[in-house]
């Protein structure tokens, strides 16, 4: 008979046969951005994860760095909104500041911006509204303003959660054409439009104020859709893809996984985050271990990235 239980018999075989492993290195930890001073909020629904303005940051990118988490997320809460988000490419907008103060002051992170407008729009929308509705291709050209000016900025790396048609061939001509040709592109390639995205709608103060976001992010229900996302998302040239969110999603990300040759990330979402704080906070679940088992469920999935809240809790553990 063969019985699999002679290799789970002690840790130390455990540990030799174990298939995948969590390392700090895959962790980027997303930091939320406020403008203004004297400000460090939690966020109720999140408890741990806090906005900061500039002048209150340095003791958590401090922590950051010191535990070797390499790399971080920046979303931004401008203090003026408008109809199409123009903070978002203004240079000495909250997110670009933060990013000249963040690569001067802590030059070994590595900061990626997130390129959306629904933080900078009055309306929560990830675009410009024409007839109730975003409209794909005025986004786009607003799409390359934001990217350029966090490019020159001193971002390391772009990532374009707006769902857009076309964000990716029209971010990559808009940097190629202006000296940006060696800034990559991490797509959120399947981003589904999902519940579990309600804790940082209260984080980055973005939840729509009228209808939602089905017309441009993906219906949950969807396999095969995702599939040609992300072709066309590797044709247009993205050099990383991301699944989002990643728990119920995870069958989607081991597919992509086998059929490309990019690197994958998963975006361990803020709703993913909530469920085990809360949880554990009623001690209805141990919610380390919860969140290491959810973790490294990313990476057997076949995730090389993970995007997540827990990155500071978890490389204390690991
Ligand atoms: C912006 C954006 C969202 C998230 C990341 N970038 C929100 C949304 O699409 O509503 C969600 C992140 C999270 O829930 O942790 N488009």
């Amino acid at each position: 008979m063969f019985r699999p239980r002679r290799l789970r018999k002690n840790s130390a075989i455990r540990d030799m046969v174990r298939e995948n492993h969590l390392s700090v290195k895959d962790f980027i930890y997303p930091v939320f951005v406020e403008e203004g001073e004297g400000i460090k909020k939690e966020i109720a629904s999140m408890p741990g994860i806090f906005r900061y303005s500039l002048d209150q940051i340095d003791q958590e990118l401090q922590e950051v760095v010191d535990l070797g988490i390499p790399s971080i997320m920046l979303f931004g809460i401008p203090k003026n909104k408008d109809a199409e988000g123009s903070e978002s490419w203004n240079d000495e907008g909250i997110v670009q500041q933060a990013i000249k103060y963040i690569k001067n002051k802590f030059p070994q992170l590595y900061v990626i911006a997130d390129v959306c407008f629904c933080e900078y729009t009055d309306h929560g929308h990830c675009g410009v509204i024409v007839n109730q509705d975003v409209d794909n291709d005025l986004t786009l050209t607003n799409l390359e303003k934001q990217s350029l000016s966090m490019a020159k900025a001193g971002a390391d790396l772009l990532a374009p959660s707006g769902m857009m048609d076309g964000m990716i061939a029209t971010m990559r001509d808009a940097l190629d054409l202006n000296g940006h040709s060696n800034m990559p592109i991490m797509s959120y390639a399947v981003k589904y439009a999902s519940a579990f995205y309600g804790p940082f709608r209260d984080a980055a103060d973005s939840t729509p104020s009228f209808g939602d976001r089905r017309t441009y992010q993906m219906d949950p229900a969807n396999r095969i859709e995702a599939l040609k996302e992300t072709a066309l998302d590797v044709e247009e040239g993205a050099d990383i893809l991301m699944v989002k969110p990643a728990l119920s999603y995870l069958d989607i990300l081991r597919e992509l996984k086998d059929l490309h040759d990019l690197p994958m990330a998963a975006y361990n979402v803020s709703g993913e985050y909530a469920m085990i704080k809360a949880a554990a906070e009623k001690g209805w679940i141990d919610g380390e271990k919860v969140m290491l088992e959810k973790l490294i469920s990313m990476k057997r999935a076949g995730a090389d990235i993970i995007l997540t809240y827990h990155a500071k809790e978890a490389a204390r553990l690991i």
